[in-house]
């Protein structure tokens, strides 16, 4: 049942129930962070390994000191300008947050969603809420009520319904292993917004599976997906199969208009980022034999565009040997 009764989203979570709540990035799948149980079912419905950890959902920065040990200098200022907002901090955990949240990890990912629903929500739990996105393990994140209930709607009893997100893809993680401010995986917050706050940040180039936005494959439509930078070459080289084109600025010649899907006039990649994962939940509705999709200038949050459609494109290329989120 999806629906707007903030209340009765309360009253489950307090149960220990999972429910789908908005922020201003993706849906999420919440449940109690400091019930194990509660959690597990979170694993569960999105059929997530557990050794993939979730991020915790608080209401401000008095409750991020009420579940982690130490705030660097650097995240303090990150949040004096960032939260509530799409970032996500990477902190040595105290002991109240259970294992299964962290998956072991001594660091939790902990973030201040900057949406007025799941804010009143915090503060009527007065709880943590850990939550993935609100979709299935490896596909595409859900960015309205209405597709975390096509996707999840039968095994949850309620979806919290705020609207469509503002943001569209999710929040940026920084950690600060060696107190070096690191992303571990880009997001709605471009890394020069940060850097001009902070200085130089490293982006974490590890290849450990679970670590954070690093796994090859996930928001992945169902259809095969191409990356192309030649968008109008590859159209041609592909025009025998029924295709669908994401792009922005123009149409591409060579596809009929209902046919492609302009995200955003020409370097306006807020709005691209905002309407890219309902493009691709639509289009994966339609029965394409291919989605052909144009790389983004990687300047700004171009670069997280390009790094969602190349995981997503992952997929084909992988015969659909899903490790993502
Ligand atoms: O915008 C977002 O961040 C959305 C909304 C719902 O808040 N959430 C989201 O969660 O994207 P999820 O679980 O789909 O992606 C979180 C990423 C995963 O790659 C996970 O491995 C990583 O964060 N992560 C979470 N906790 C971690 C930890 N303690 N250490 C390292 N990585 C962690
Ligand atoms: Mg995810």
């Amino acid at each position: 049942m999806k629906g707007t009764d903030i209340q009765l989203a309360a009253e489950y979570l307090l149960r220990g129930e999972t429910v789908a709540i908005p922020t201003e990035t993706v849906y999420g799948l919440a449940a109690n962070a400091l019930d194990e149980k509660a959690v597990a079912r979170v694993f569960e419905v999105k059929q997530r390994p557990l050794h993939n950890p979730l991020i915790i959902h608080v209401a401000d920065v008095e409750q991020i000191t009420r579940y982690t040990n130490e705030l660097p200098p650097a995240a303090q200022v990150l949040l004096s300008r960032f939260a509530p907002g799409p970032l996500t901090l990477l902190l040595p955990r105290n002991s109240s947050i259970p294992d299964i949240v962290t998956a072991g990890s001594p660091l939790v990912a902990v973030r201040i969603p900057d949406h007025p629903v799941t804010l009143e929500l915090l503060r009527l739990t007065d709880l943590p809420l850990a939550a993935p996105s609100a979709n299935p393990f490896g596909y595409i994140s859900p960015t309205t009520a209405g597709h975390v209930e096509k996707m999840l709607g039968e095994k949850i009893p309620y979806v919290l319904d705020g609207g469509p997100c503002d943001a569209g893809i999710e929040s940026t993680i920084i950690g600060f292993p060696d107190s070096v401010p690191t992303i571990y995986r880009e997001g709605a917050i471009p890394k020069d917004h940060i850097e001009k706050l902070i200085g130089a940040v490293a982006v974490f180039a590890g290849k450990k599976i679970h670590a954070p936005g690093m796994s090859a494959v996930h928001y992945s439509p169902k259809t095969p997906l191409i990356l192309c930078d030649d968008l109008e070459q590859v159209v041609r080289d592909h025009d025998h199969f029924r295709i669908g084109v994401i792009t922005y600025g123009n149409y591409a010649v060579g596809v009929t208009a209902d046919n492609q899907w302009i995200l955003c006039k020409e370097q306006d990649w807020e709005t691209a980022a905002h309407n890219l994962y309902a493009a691709l939940h639509e289009m994966d509705e339609r029965n394409y034999e291919l989605i052909l999709a144009k790389t983004f200038p990687e300047a700004g949050l171009g670069s997280a565009l390009n790094d969602r459609l190349r995981r997503a494109a992952m997929k084909g290329a992988t015969n659909d040997n899903r490790t993502g989120n």
